[in-house]
C-alpha cells in the first residue's frame, strides 16, 4: 500500500468536522494535524475527531515538515490569506469554497501556487460526487437532446445573527458566496459560460444578499434560473429540461442524492449512497493528484475556479454587493 497522505486541517469549525469524518473513509489518508487560533479548540477537535497533533496557531502547524496537504476551512474572507500562508510554507492546499471573495484574490492564490510549484485546488466537491458524475454522463450522452433549461436552488432559513459568518459582511456573508455558488457551479459545469447574466437580490440590514435570483442565458437559447437564500427554506432541487427528457436531482441535490430521468416512456430513478458526507471523493482526488506530482487538479482546474469567481463577481456587481 502507498504511504498514507498526512492531512492537516486549518480552522476547526463546522465543515472541518464533517470533512474529518469523510477523511476517515479514505483508505490511505491520515488525519495528522489540526490548527486553531486557540490550542484548547485544536486539542478538543483532535480528541473528538482522532487527529494526532493539535496546534494553537496556524503558522506553528505549517512548520511541521510531515504534513502532505492542508485543508483550509476558515470563513470565506480568510481563504486568500490562509492559502497564501500555506503556500509560503510550501504546503499543498485544498481550500474551501468560495476559493476567495473576488477574482483578484483567486488570481494571486493561483500565481503563488504556480510560483512555488505546490498543489492548489478549490474544494468545490460536487463534480467528484458519484451522482453528479452520473448526471454528466447522462447530459453528455446526447440521448436526451440539448438542455433547454436548468432550474436549481439552494436556500435555508438561517437564524439571524449579525455576528455569524452568514450575515456579517466583514466575514463575506450572504447567500451567494455561501450556497448560491452551488447552483452557479452546476450551471457552469453543465452549460458552460453564459452569454448574459441577470441578477437581483434582497440585501438585508447587514448589507449582505439574503436572497439572490440569477438568470443565465446561453448563445443556443438555453437558460438557467438559479436562486439562493439564507432567509427561506427552498426545495434544494435541480431540474434539467432537455429536448427529450427531464432530469431531476432530488433534494438536497448538491449532496449525494437521487437522479430521475423522465421521458415519454416513463421514469427511472437511481439513488447514490455514500459512506460518509461525500467529501471523501474530493479528498481521494486530491490524494491522487498529489501522488501523481501534479500542482493543479485535472477536474477542478484553475480555469474553472477563475470562471466561477468571475461569474460570482459579475453577479455581485449587479446586485450591488461589495466586500
Ligand atoms: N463544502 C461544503 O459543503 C461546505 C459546507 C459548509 C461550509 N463550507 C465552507 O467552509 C468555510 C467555513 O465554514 P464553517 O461553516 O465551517 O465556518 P465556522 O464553523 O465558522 O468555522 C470556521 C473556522 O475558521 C476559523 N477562523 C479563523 N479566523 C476566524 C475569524 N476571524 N472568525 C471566525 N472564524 C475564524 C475558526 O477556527 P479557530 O478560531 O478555532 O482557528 C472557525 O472554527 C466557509 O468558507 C464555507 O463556505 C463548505
Amino acid at each position: 500500500m502507498n504511504k498514507k497522505i498526512k492531512w492537516a486541517i486549518l480552522g476547526p469549525g463546522k465543515i472541518a468536522k464533517k470533512f474529518a469524518a469523510s477523511l476517515r473513509e479514505v483508505e490511505d489518508a491520515e488525519l495528522y494535524a489540526v490548527a486553531s487560533r486557540s490550542l484548547d479548540r485544536a486539542t478538543a477537535f483532535a480528541e473528538n475527531e482522532g487527529v494526532c497533533n493539535a496546534y494553537g496557531s496556524y503558522e506553528e502547524m505549517l512548520q511541521d515538515k510531515e504534513i502532505d496537504v492542508v485543508y483550509v476551512a476558515t470563513p470565506h474572507v480568510f481563504h486568500h490569506e490562509h492559502t497564501l500562508l500555506c503556500i509560503s510554507y510550501g504546503k499543498p492546499v485544498l481550500c474551501e469554497k468560495p476559493f476567495a471573495i473576488n477574482q483578484g484574490q483567486v488570481e494571486e492564490m493561483i500565481a503563488a501556487a504556480k510560483e512555488k510549484q505546490v498543489f492548489l485546488m478549490e474544494a468545490m466537491w460536487t463534480p467528484f460526487l458519484p451522482h453528479i458524475k452520473y448526471l454528466m454522463t447522462l447530459l453528455e450522452s446526447g440521448r436526451y437532446g440539448k438542455i433547454k433549461k436548468l432550474t436549481a436552488d439552494f436556500g435555508f432559513d438561517a437564524p439571524f445573527d449579525e455576528n455569524g459568518r452568514l450575515y456579517k459582511k466583514s466575514l463575506g456573508g450572504g447567500s451567494l458566496l455561501d450556497i448560491g455558488i452551488y447552483p452557479v457551479f452546476l450551471a457552469m459545469h453543465s452549460l458552460g459560460l453564459p452569454e448574459f447574466i441577470e441578477a437581483k437580490a434582497v440585501l438585508g440590514k447587514t448589507g449582505v444578499d439574503e436572497d439572490c435570483d440569477i438568470t443565465f442565458s446561453y448563445p443556443n437559447g438555453a437558460k438557467a434560473e438559479l436562486n439562493s437564500s439564507i432567509t427561506k427554506n427552498t426545495p434544494i432541487t435541480a431540474v434539467f429540461e432537455l429536448e427529450k427528457a427531464t432530469i431531476s436531482i432530488a433534494s438536497r441535490w448538491h449532496n449525494p442524492s437521487t437522479i430521475t430521468v423522465s421521458t415519454d416512456e416513463g421514469s427511472e430513478s437511481r439513488s447514490f449512497d455514500v459512506a460518509s458526507f461525500g467529501y471523501e471523493y474530493e479528498a481521494m482526488h486530491v490524494q491522487e493528484m498529489i501522488r501523481q506530482g501534479r500542482t493543479e487538479s485535472t477536474v477542478m482546474t484553475f480555469q474553472k475556479s477563475l470562471e466561477l469567481i468571475s461569474l460570482l463577481d459579475e453577479i455581485r456587481k449587479q446586485i450591488g454587493l461589495e466586500y
